[in-house]
C-alpha cells in the first residue's frame, strides 16, 4: 500500500468518525461519546496529513510543522482548561476567526505559487487555471468575511465593544453592493489574475465581514455565532480544494452545513427570518424601551420562597444565563432532588437560546446530574405553566419576557418565550432590576404574581435549601 493510499484510507476513517461525532453531539446522552469520536477523527487526520507532508518537505519544514503544532496544542489546551462555560461563545468566535485567517493565507499562498508564477511555469494545466483562480478568490473572500466578522462577534460577546447594532445609512445596500462588487472582481480575476484584484477582494471582504456583524444587534447574536460557525466551515472547504485535501473539503462541508442548519433552527426558535438577521438592527431600540415605567416590583425572601415550595404541587424551573454566571446548577439539582423527595413534581423548561450558546442550560443541568426526562424544551412545556403552582426563574430574563408576545413595539417582539407568568406564583432570581442580554426591561418583574428574590442565584438557592 502506498503512502497516498494509506492516507486516503485514514481520511475516510476520520471522515466517518466526524459524522459519528456530529450524530453523538446531537443528544445529551451521547454527547461525550460524540466528543471522543471527534477527537479520534482529528488525531487520525492530523497523523495522516503529517505523514503525507513529511514525504514532500525538507527536514527543516518538518521541524517547523512540529513546533507550530506543539505551540498551537499548548495554547489550545491551556485556553480550553481555563475557559468558563459563560466565556465559551467568545472563545468559539475567536477560534472561527483563526479558521478565516487560515483560509485567507491558503488562498494567498495558492495565488503566489500558481497565478503569480505565470501559466508557463506552474504545474496547473492552463485549462484548469481558471478553476484554480476561482478557488483562490472564493476561499479568500469567505475566509476574510469570517475573519473580521468573528473578531467583531468576539469583541461584542466579551463586552469589549457595545452590543448595539451599527446602523449606517442604507446599510443593506452597502452589503448588497459589496456582494455585487465581489462577483465582478471574481470574474475579472478568473479572466486575468492580478495582485491588485486579489488585494481588492481581500480588502472588500474584510470590510464586509466587519460591517455584517457590527450591524447585527443584541438578541440576534446567537444566530451570528452559528452563522460564523457555518462560514468557517465553508472557508475550510474552500482551502481543501486549493490544498487538494479531500478530508478538509468533507470536514468543511460538515461544519458549514451543520452550522447553517443550526442557524436555521435558531432563527425558527426566535421567530426571525435568516435574511432579517443578516439585515441587522434587532435590539437597537432596547435602551428606549427600558426607560418605560412599569410600576413597583415585590420582593420575597429565601425563607418565604421555601414556604411556597413546601406547599407547591408542581414546580417548573426556567434557568437562564444568570444560573451559568452564578454556577448555581448543583444547588439547583439538589433543590430538585429534595422537592421530588417531598412528592412535588419538578420539571425544567429550557428556552432554545437561554444562556449564551446553544444547549448551554442542558450542559449545565447534565453536569449537575439532573435527570434528562424532567428537562423539557420550550415547546414541550409552554402549555403547562397555567397548571403550575410555582415557577422559579433562575437568572433568566429575555427568554421569559412577556413583552415579546404582548408589545409589538418591543425590540424582541415576535421571539417565542416561556409563558412563566401563567403560573400561580413566579419567583425571579437575579441580583438587580437590570436588563438581560437584549437590553430590554421585563414587565414580568412587575406583575402581581411575580416576586423578586435578589442576590446571587447560587447563594439564594443555598439559602432555600437551608430553610427547607
Ligand atoms: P439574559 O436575558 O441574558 O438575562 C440573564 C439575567 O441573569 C440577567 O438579567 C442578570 O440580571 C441575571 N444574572 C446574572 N448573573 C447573575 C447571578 N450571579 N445571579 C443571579 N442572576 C444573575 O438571559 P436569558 O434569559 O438566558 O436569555 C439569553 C439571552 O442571550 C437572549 O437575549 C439570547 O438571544 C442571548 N444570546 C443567546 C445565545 C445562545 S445561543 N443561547 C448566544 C448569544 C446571546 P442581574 O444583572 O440583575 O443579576
Amino acid at each position: 500500500m502506498t503512502a497516498t493510499t494509506a492516507s486516503s484510507a485514514a481520511y475516510i476513517v476520520a471522515a466517518l468518525l466526524f459524522i459519528l461525532s456530529l450524530a453523538g453531539l446531537s443528544r445529551h446522552e451521547s454527547a461525550k461519546t460524540g466528543n471522543v469520536f471527534g477527537i479520534a477523527g482529528m488525531a487520525i487526520a492530523l497523523a495522516a496529513t503529517i505523514a503525507l507532508a513529511t514525504r514532500s518537505i525538507a527536514a527543516g519544514g518538518v521541524a517547523l510543522l512540529a513546533t507550530a503544532m506543539v505551540i498551537g496544542a499548548t495554547i489550545g489546551v491551556w485556553r480550553a482548561r481555563r475557559v468558563e462555560m459563560t466565556g465559551m461563545p467568545e472563545l468559539i468566535a475567536i477560534l472561527h476567526s483563526f479558521v478565516g485567517l487560515a483560509a485567507v493565507l491558503v488562498g494567498w499562498n495558492g495565488f503566489w505559487s500558481v497565478e503569480r508564477r505565470g501559466a508557463a511555469q506552474n504545474e496547473v494545466a492552463s485549462s484548469l487555471l481558471g478553476i484554480h483562480s476561482g478557488e483562490v478568490v472564493i476561499g479568500v473572500f469567505i475566509g476574510a468575511v469570517t475573519f473580521t466578522g468573528s473578531i467583531v462577534a468576539f469583541l461584542k460577546l466579551s463586552g469589549r465593544i457595545k452590543g448595539n447594532p451599527l446602523m449606517l445609512p442604507a446599510h443593506n445596500w452597502l452589503n448588497l453592493g459589496a456582494l455585487v462588487a465581489f462577483v465582478a472582481l471574481t470574474a475579472f480575476f478568473v479572466a486575468r489574475p492580478s495582485l491588485g484584484l486579489l488585494v481588492g477582494v481581500t480588502a472588500l471582504a474584510l470590510v464586509l465581514g466587519w460591517h455584517l456583524v457590527a450591524s447585527i444587534g443584541g438578541g440576534d447574536m446567537p444566530v451570528v455565532v452559528s452563522m460564523l460557525n457555518s462560514y468557517s466551515g465553508w472557508a475550510a472547504a474552500a482551502s481543501g480544494f486549493l490544498l487538494d485535501n479531500n478530508l478538509l473539503i468533507i470536514t468543511g462541508a460538515l461544519v458549514g452545513s451543520s452550522g447553517a442548519y443550526l442557524s436555521y433552527i435558531m432563527c425558527k426558535a426566535m421567530n426571525r427570518s435568516f435574511l432579517s438577521v443578516i439585515a441587522g438592527g434587532f435590539g437597537n431600540e432596547g435602551a428606549a424601551a427600558s426607560d418605560q415605567d412599569y410600576g413597583e416590583h415585590t420582593e420575597i425572601t429565601a425563607a418565604e420562597t421555601a414556604e411556597l415550595l413546601r406547599n407547591a404541587k408542581s414546580v417548573i424551573i426556567t434557568p437562564g444565563y444568570g444560573m451559568a454566571v452564578a454556577q448555581a446548577q448543583n444547588p439547583v439539582a439538589e433543590l430538585t432532588r429534595q422537592l421530588r423527595a417531598r412528592d412535588v413534581e419538578v420539571r425544567f423548561g429550557i428556552h432554545p437560546v437561554a444562556g449564551r450558546l446553544p444547549g448551554h442550560m442542558n450542559v449545565l443541568l447534565a453536569e449537575a446530574k439532573v435527570p434528562y426526562d424532567i428537562v423539557l424544551e420550550m415547546d414541550e412545556i409552554n402549555d403547562d405553566f397555567a397548571d403550575t403552582s410555582v415557577v422559579l426563574v433562575i437568572g433568566a430574563n429575555d427568554t421569559v419576557n412577556p413583552a415579546a408576545m404582548e408589545d409589538p413595539g418591543s425590540p424582541i417582539a415576535g421571539m417565542p418565550v416561556l409563558h412563566v407568568w401563567e403560573a400561580a406564583d413566579v419567583v425571579v432570581f437575579k441580583r438587580s432590576m437590570n436588563t438581560g442580554y437584549a437590553g430590554v426591561q421585563n414587565p414580568l418583574f412587575f406583575r402581581d404574581n411575580t416576586k423578586m428574590l435578589f442576590g446571587d442565584a447560587r447563594e439564594r438557592v443555598d439559602d432555600i435549601l437551608r430553610a427547607l
